[in-house]
């Protein structure tokens, strides 16, 4: 079941369409999976491009290419690729698409993914581009809400935590907006509000929204979505160490409550490690879901059942 489009860069991309194929063709993945694996890319070589630390996205990736068949190519940091010594973007891709079948980049610059999509012979899939999209984990994130709620329609969700640079929070946004009757509690500080970018969108779709500053007020939602405060994205460190545990998910916030936690991964404290024992803490899970997603999205992009 191929995609309409040939990159993957943005969640914004998707049709509601598009992301029922994906979870369908997920869910054959799953079985796939489940069963060792198989010869689907046998022959093909694609590229991992890591020039911002992961650990999550290019391991699941590794995996699920490894789980089709196919050999990986891999480079990670950008001190040790020549755009240290000043290649540009573009020409690295067109490089790497001499060696490669597809090619997943994570890029420290927004709008990075955009112009290698440009350039890209073969299909190319954004791994995280600074502080703007991150779609191969609002798919999963997607896969997983559908997973543990059995529903997408509906849905309430509160996120917490970095709204204003966490990139996973905006692709999830623009996906779970394609829904029906789905509904954001928003919880940050002033500070690190969800920007216009989304904001406008929800308006634009008609997706009910409230911002509040209190996590006690996100607590009767199907979902609660943490984040980390991204350090990384800080000029000021002060700020950075005054904002970075303003919130912390502690398990009497959600030990009675029929609320599904999750979080992109990695956390740095605002997870109590005490959650992690109730049956409805999903974070686990939802990496494990990593795997099968992007195998699927391989399998869709480079038009293959
Ligand atoms: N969730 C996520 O993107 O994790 P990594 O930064 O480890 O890839």
């Amino acid at each position: 079941m191929p995609l309409s489009f040939k990159h993957l860069t943005s969640t914004k991309q998707l049709t509601r369409e598009d992301m029922d194929a994906i979870l369908k063709v997920t869910e054959d993945m799953e079985k796939v999976y489940n069963t060792g694996g198989n010869d689907l890319f046998k022959g093909k070589v694609f590229a991992n491009l890591f020039y911002e630390p992961s650990t999550r996205t290019r391991l699941s990736f590794d995996a699920a290419m490894k789980h089709l068949g196919a050999s990986v190519i891999t480079a990670d940091g950008l001190q040790f690729s020549s755009m240290y010594k000043g290649e540009t973007i573009e020409d690295t891709i067109m490089v790497v698409s001499q060696y490669s079948d597809a090619i997943v980049m994570r890029h420290p610059e927004q709008g990075s993914a955009d112009r290698a999509a440009v350039v890209s012979s073969v299909p190319f899939i954004n791994a995280g581009d600074g502080p703007g999209q991150h779609p191969t984990q609002a798919i999963l994130d997607m896969y997983t809400i559908y997973k543990e709620r059995g529903t997408l329609d509906g849905i309430k969700i509160t996120m917490v935590g970095d709204l204003k640079y966490g990139r996973t929070v905006h692709s999830l946004s623009f996906l779970l907006g394609l829904y029906k009757d789905v509904s954001f509690t928003l919880v940050s500080p002033p500070e690190l509000k969800m920007p216009e970018k989304v904001t406008s969108f929800f308006a634009e779709k008609g997706v009910q929204y409230t911002e509040v500053e209190a996590i006690e007020e996100g607590l009767d939602s199907d979902v609660i979505y943490m984040t980390r405060v991204q350090k990384e994205r800080f000029e000021d460190a002060a700020e950075y160490e005054r904002l970075k545990l303003k919130y912390i998910l502690k398990a009497d916030h959600v030990r009675d409550r029929d609320i599904t936690v999750m979080h992109p991964l990695p956390r740095t404290g605002e997870i109590d490690t005490d959650v992690d024992a109730l049956p409805n803490a999903a974070y686990f899970r939802q990496v494990r879901n990593g795997v099968v997603v992007r195998m699927a999205l391989l399998a869709m992009l480079l038009g293959k059942e």
